[in-house]
C-alpha cells in the first residue's frame, strides 16, 4: 500500500488538533490513518463559524453559530451539537414597544387566513399549551391560531429569560449559550467547580456568662450563600461596618422578612426558637455577626464562601480580636458529656489515672513516609505548627491545649490557642508538653451539634517540628493545593 511509506504515528491518530490552522494538518492525519486503517470512530468537527446577527432588533435575542462534520467513509458522524445558540442584548427596546412576538403576530393582519377572504388582527394568545408556536388570538374574536414556530428568540413568554430556539424553550446557562445548563459555582464563577473561594463553616458556641450583644464573626465583604442558624431564646444581630444596625439592633426585634445591606439581599427568618438568616451576597461590604443573649447559647451555626484572596485578612482580623474570644470548648466540665459507661461510684476506673506516665503507653505504629503525609495532608481540614502548651488525659481521650504558630492550610479560622483532642489516653503518635509539632487535625462536630472540636486521628500525622519537617509539608501542599 502507498500509504506504508508515509506511516502516521499511531499517537497522532487518536489526538485531534483544534482550530482553523490545524484544520489541514488534522485532515491530512485523518487521511492517513484512514487509509493506513487506524481509524475509526466519529468524523471531526470543523471549527465553528462566527455567530449571526442577533434575531432581534432591541431587547433580548439569540445569535447561531454553526460548525461542519467533517467525515470520511466509514466514520460516525460526529459527536455533539451541530449548532450553538447564545443570548445576544442590544440596547434596551423603547417603553411601550410592541414585543417581539406582537410584531409576529401582527405581519398576518389584514391578511386572508384561513382559507377565506376574512381578514383579522391579531395579537399573541399565551394560553395555548407549546410556549414557542406562534399563537395568536382574532381580536375580537374567541378563537387563537397557530402559525407554526415563533422566530429563534422569542421569549418563552412574557417576563421570563427563557427564549424559543427551534421550536424548543431554552434556558441561557451562566455562560450565555442557551440549553448548555452551566452554573455558577459557589464561588461565583461560571462553570467553576467551587476551587476559587473557601468555605467558612463554624459553630459560635460562646456561653457568655452576661447577656447583651456579643460579637460572633466579621461576614467579609466578597462573602457569597451566607447561611447563620440557630435555636434558642436568643436573638441574631447585624451591623454595618460603620455601626448602624441592619436587624435586631438596639434591643428591639425586627420582624422576619427581607433586608438590603451590603449590596445584597438578607431573608430573615423566626420561627418559635429558630431563627435564620440567608444571603447570595457576593457582599460589597463587611457586615458583624452578632448573636443577643438572653439565655446561654446552645451555638450559632455559620457558614459562607469567601474569595481565596480575602481569606487571610479574615483569619487576620478574626484571631487579632481574639474571636471567638474562648476556647471551642469553653469547659470540659460544662460540655462534655459523661460517658454512660462511667459507673457512679468513682471506684477503681483504671482508665482514669492522669498521673499514668507516657512511657507506660504502648508503641505507636510506625507512620513515617512521604506518602503517610500527603494522605493526611490532603485529607487534613487543618495542617498547623503549634507548641503544646498542656496536655490533659482523661478516660477516653486527650486534650491538648495549643498555641498555633503557622497555618499551611485551614477550612476555617483557627485562633492562635486551640484544643486539638486525640483518641484514647495513649494517643498516636504521641506529643509531649513544651515541645513544638507539625500536625495535621481535622474539624470534628458531633452529631447533636453540641461539640465542634479539632481532631486528631490515631495514627495521624503529627512530628516534631523541624525545618527539614517543614520544607516536607511545603512540598506536600503544592501537591495537594487547598
Ligand atoms: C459546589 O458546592 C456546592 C455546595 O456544597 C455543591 O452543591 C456543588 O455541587 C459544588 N459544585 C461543584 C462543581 O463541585
Ligand atoms: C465587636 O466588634 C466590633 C468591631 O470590631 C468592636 O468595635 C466591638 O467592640 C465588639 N463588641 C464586643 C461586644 O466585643
Amino acid at each position: 500500500m502507498a500509504t506504508r511509506a508515509h506511516p502516521v504515528d499511531p499517537h497522532l491518530c487518536s489526538r485531534r488538533p483544534r482550530g482553523a490552522q490545524n484544520l489541514r494538518f488534522s485532515l491530512w492525519i485523518l487521511v492517513s490513518c484512514v487509509l493506513g486503517g487506524a481509524a475509526q470512530g466519529p468524523g471531526e468537527w470543523a471549527s465553528w463559524g462566527s455567530w449571526s446577527r442577533c434575531s432581534s432588533s432591541c431587547g433580548r435575542g439569540v445569535a447561531v453559530r454553526s460548525r461542519r462534520c467533517v467525515r470520511l467513509p466509514g466514520e460516525d458522524p460526529c459527536w455533539g451539537d451541530s449548532h450553538e445558540y447564545r443570548v445576544c442584548r442590544l440596547q434596551d427596546c423603547p417603553p411601550g414597544a410592541a414585543s417581539f412576538r406582537d410584531l409576529q403576530c401582527a405581519l398576518y393582519n389584514g391578511h386572508p387566513v384561513l382559507g377565506t377572504q376574512k381578514t383579522y388582527q391579531w395579537v399573541p394568545f399565551h394560553g395555548a399549551p407549546n410556549l414557542c408556536d406562534l399563537n395568536c388570538l382574532a381580536e375580537g374574536h374567541a378563537f387563537y391560531h397557530s402559525f407554526g414556530r415563533v422566530l429563534d428568540g422569542t421569549p418563552c413568554s412574557p417576563g421570563t429569560q427563557d427564549l424559543c430556539v427551534a421550536g424548543r424553550c431554552l434556558s441561557a446557562g451562566c455562560d450565555g449559550l442557551l440549553g448548555s445548563g452551566t452554573l455558577e459555582d459557589r464561588c461565583g464563577q461560571c462553570g467553576g467547580a467551587n476551587d476559587s473561594c473557601l468555605f467558612v463553616q463554624r459553630v459560635f458556641r460562646d456561653a457568655g456568662a452576661f447577656s447583651g450583644y456579643w460579637n460572633v464573626t466579621l461576614i467579609p465583604e466578597g462573602a457569597r450563600h451566607i447561611r447563620v442558624a440557630h435555636h434558642s431564646q436568643n436573638h441574631l444581630a447585624l451591623q454595618r461596618i460603620d455601626g448602624r444596625y441592619v436587624l435586631n439592633g438596639d434591643a428591639e426585634l425586627s420582624a422576619p422578612g427581607t433586608y438590603e445591606a451590603a449590596g445584597t439581599q438578607l431573608v430573615y427568618t423566626r420561627q418559635g426558637r429558630q431563627e435564620t438568616l440567608r444571603a447570595v451576597g457576593p457582599t460589597s461590604q463587611g457586615l458583624l455577626l452578632q448573636v443577643l443573649l438572653l439565655e446561654p447559647n446552645p451555638g450559632v451555626h455559620f457558614e459562607f464562601w469567601l474569595p481565596r484572596e480575602r481569606y487571610g485578612p479574615f483569619q487576620a482580623h478574626a484571631q487579632a480580636l481574639g474571636w471567638l474570644p474562648r476556647p471551642r470548648q469553653p469547659q470540659p466540665r460544662e460540655v462534655e458529656p459523661q460517658p454512660a459507661e462511667t459507673p457512679l461510684v468513682p471506684v477503681a476506673i483504671p482508665a482514669q489515672a492522669p498521673t499514668l506516665a507516657p512511657d507506660s503507653c504502648p508503641p505507636c505504629p510506625d507512620t513515617r513516609g512521604r506518602a503517610h503525609r500527603l494522605l493526611h495532608y490532603c485529607s487534613s481540614d487543618f495542617v498547623f505548627q503549634a507548641r503544646v502548651l498542656d496536655r490533659h488525659r482523661q478516660a477516653q481521650e486527650t486534650r491538648y491545649e495549643v498555641r498555633v504558630l503557622l497555618i499551611y492550610k485551614n477550612r476555617s479560622p483557627l485562633r492562635t490557642r486551640e484544643y486539638v483532642w486525640a483518641p484514647g489516653h495513649c494517643p498516636c503518635p504521641p506529643m509531649a508538653p513544651h515541645r513544638e509539632y507539625l500536625l495535621a487535625a481535622r474539624r470534628h462536630v458531633s452529631r447533636d451539634g453540641t461539640q465542634d472540636r479539632l481532631l486528631l486521628p490515631h495514627a495521624g500525622y503529627t512530628r516534631p517540628w523541624t525545618p527539614a519537617e517543614d520544607s516536607r509539608i511545603r512540598l506536600a501542599a503544592r501537591r495537594c493545593p487547598v
